[in-house]
């Protein structure tokens, strides 16, 4: 079986767009086709401004929705990152095979450190360095298959070119893995500004649909949606993206195609009107569950203590190695 990775920032509360996107693929194909690990990855949730006490809450709830998403924790490997310590011991390493001009290079480095110095914030060293941690959580797993979104293509590219480099001066030692990227349409994009993505820790409430979102709230969210002028309904992503936008995440939520979906709609109003149900009915069962785990937080304290000794078995070996290859006196 295939060795599929991927991780997920506790930097926001998940949305609609992490669930349609990426978290409902990885449910319902990706674990059962692949060995496949799960990792909420807090580790990087620290590279910019945070607050301890709400990391804390994220990532535990985080882990609770990926389970009440459909992880079965009897089929996959969910995990936190800063559980396992390979991670961090891992990616020192790579960082004297990376190089500092690759890590200036990287788009998501440039925008988020400008964000950073436009709040007086001060950009923290780990933003410039973590796509080598996400490098090492992708290595020290023999990953083959990484499943993201468009903007993490960039450092799963260089994930591969740190492997590369590595077995090239050092000796084979690591999978060279590649990014596997959603079905087009899979992306969800922000009621309110249909040009940008829905993202977990976009602060404009009200265009982002939240997966624990209350059926009201969906609602009124989906109802004061933008669209376009004109009244028709027509799938363009170019002309019409809040249109096509709505359309998007009703396809996805029925599995019809949107421009189909187009020609049965007379005006927006009963189009959204449409697409609030059909959410308020995909995210019903998840939010169930999710309260009825975080009634059990020992159960989820339990596979992620579970999921942690896993993932530190596959990781020790693959790590201890690249520790011997790049000449690190073993211990005796
Ligand atoms: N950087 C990713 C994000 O912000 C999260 C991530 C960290 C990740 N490590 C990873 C994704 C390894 C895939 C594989 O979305």
């Amino acid at each position: 079986m295939k060795r599929v990775f991927s991780g997920v920032q506790p930097s926001g509360h998940l949305t609609l767009g992490n669930y349609l996107g990426a978290v409902r693929r990885w449910a319902d194909v990706d674990q059962h086709r692949a060995d496949a690990l799960f990792c909420v990855v807090d580790l990087h949730a620290l590279t910019v401004e945070h607050d301890p006490a709400r990391l804390r809450r994220l990532s535990r709830q985080t882990a609770t929705l990926l389970l009440a998403c459909g992880l079965d924790p009897e089929v996959c490997t969910l995990f936190v990152q800063s559980h396992v310590g390979e991670h961090t011991r891992l990616s020192y390493v790579l960082e004297c095979v990376a190089t500092d001009g690759e890590m200036r290079r990287m788009v998501q480095y440039k925008e988020k450190a400008v964000r950073q110095q436009e709040r007086g914030a001060g950009v923290r060293l780990s933003l410039l360095t973590y796509p080598v941690l996400m490098a090492a959580d992708i290595l020290a797993y023999s990953t083959e298959e990484v499943p993201v979104g468009e903007d993490q293509k960039q450092h799963v590219e260089l994930a591969r070119d740190i492997a590369e480099r590595f077995n090239q001066r050092y000796g084979h030692t690591f999978v060279v893995p590649r990014a596997t990227l959603p079905a087009v349409g899979a992306r969800v994009m922000n009621l309110q500004e249909p040009t940008s993505k829905m993202g977990k820790s976009d602060l404009s409430g009200p265009g982002v649909v939240r997966i624990l979102d209350e059926p009201e709230a969906v609602r009124r969210k989906v109802m004061r949606a933008v669209t376009d002028s004109g009244q028709d309904v027509v799938h363009d992503r170019v002309e019409r993206p809040g249109a096509a936008n709505l359309l998007d995440i009703l396809a996805a939520c029925t599995g019809e195609e949107p421009e189909k979906l187009a020609a049965g709609y007379p005006g927006y109003g009963p189009l959204k009107e449409d697409v609030a149900e059909a959410v308020v009915e995909l995210l019903r069962p998840v939010r169930e569950r999710h309260a009825e785990l975080s009634a059990d937080p020992a159960y989820v304290d339990g596979v992620l203590r579970a999921g942690a000794e896993r993932a530190r078995g596959m990781a020790r070996p693959v790590v201890d190695a690249a520790y011997r290859a790049i000449g690190l006196l073993p211990q005796a």
